[in-house]
């Protein structure tokens, strides 16, 4: 089953200089999948993104979650439709002023839910993304691992269908990176979530089932997890030097 369809997505900004961000992309996601998308800077990643959670309005194209069209909404269903997709950024987006057990458990405080369902989801995150021993602690308090592993579990607990996620290791180092793809990817299977996740890095893109490769606001190829990450990740260096190679 399709979770997201994007078509034909046009995307310009400017007035007098025009910027053809997106032209004209093309794709699904099926419910469970891991996708990747990369690409060089300035290629279109966070305007897709943006595009997707109803942030930015595309120029034409269209946008299907779960059945919804995305461009037919009332602000109404825009904001029930946002509550559909969980957010993960590079610089992590934590309140300071909260500790992370009030950080995480903001979105359904917000949604005045039952005490006894929010105390549940944090238990069962928090466990899974092995936070349990940082929850009263404050985001200055935490590593960057630390910080995204909380802000994962703040963007998967409403359960969302769709997780996106810009650059979400981009400020973290190798080991890092590993350790929060590792959780992230786990609690993506275990709470039967999807993910669209940007990255510069082949390491990270090789824990998707599939990688989107954009240019210029196109996509110009698309490869699969085959046999094994480690050749997945190979295939992903390959494919990033051909596209270099075309910019050269
Ligand atoms: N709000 C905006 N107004 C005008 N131009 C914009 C705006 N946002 C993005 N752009 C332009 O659209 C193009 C795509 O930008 P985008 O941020 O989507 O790239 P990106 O692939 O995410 O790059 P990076 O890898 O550096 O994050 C760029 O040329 C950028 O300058
Ligand atoms: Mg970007």
């Amino acid at each position: 089953m399709d979770i997201l369809q994007i078509k034909e997505l046009h995307k310009v900004y400017g007035k007098n200089e025009l910027t053809n961000a997106l032209n004209g992309i093309t794709f699904s996601i099926q419910a469970k999948e891991r996708v990747g998308i990369m690409g060089p800077s300035g290629s279109g990643k966070t305007t897709l993104l943006n595009i997707i959670s109803t942030i930015d309005e595309p120029t034409s194209g269209k946008i299907v979650l779960t059945g919804e069209d995305a461009q037919q909404l009332s602000l109404k269903q825009r904001s029930h439709f946002r509550r559909k997709l969980g957010f993960v950024f590079q610089d992590f987006h934590l309140l300071y002023n909260l500790t992370v057990r009030e950080n995480i458990t903001l979105p359904l405080v917000m949604r005045q839910e039952s005490k006894m369902l929010i105390t549940e989801r944090l238990v069962v995150l928090a466990k899974q993304l092995d936070i349990q021993s940082i929850l009263d602690k404050y985001p200055f308090e935490l590593s960057g691992g630390q910080a995204q592993r909380v802000a994962i579990a703040r963007a998967i607990i409403h359960q969302p269908s769709l997780i996106l996620a810009d650059e979400p290791t981009g400020n973290l180092d190798s080991k890092a990176s590993r350790n929060v793809m590792e959780l992230l990817c786990s609690v993506q299977e275990t709470e039967e979530s999807t993910l669209l996740l940007v990255t510069h890095d082949p390491v990270v893109a090789s824990y998707c089932h599939r990688v989107l490769f954009i240019k210029d606001g196109k996509l110009v190829n698309e490869i699969h997890l085959g046999a094994n990450r480690q050749t997945f990740f190979q295939s992903i260096i390959n494919t990033l030097s051909l596209l270099e190679g075309d910019l050269g």
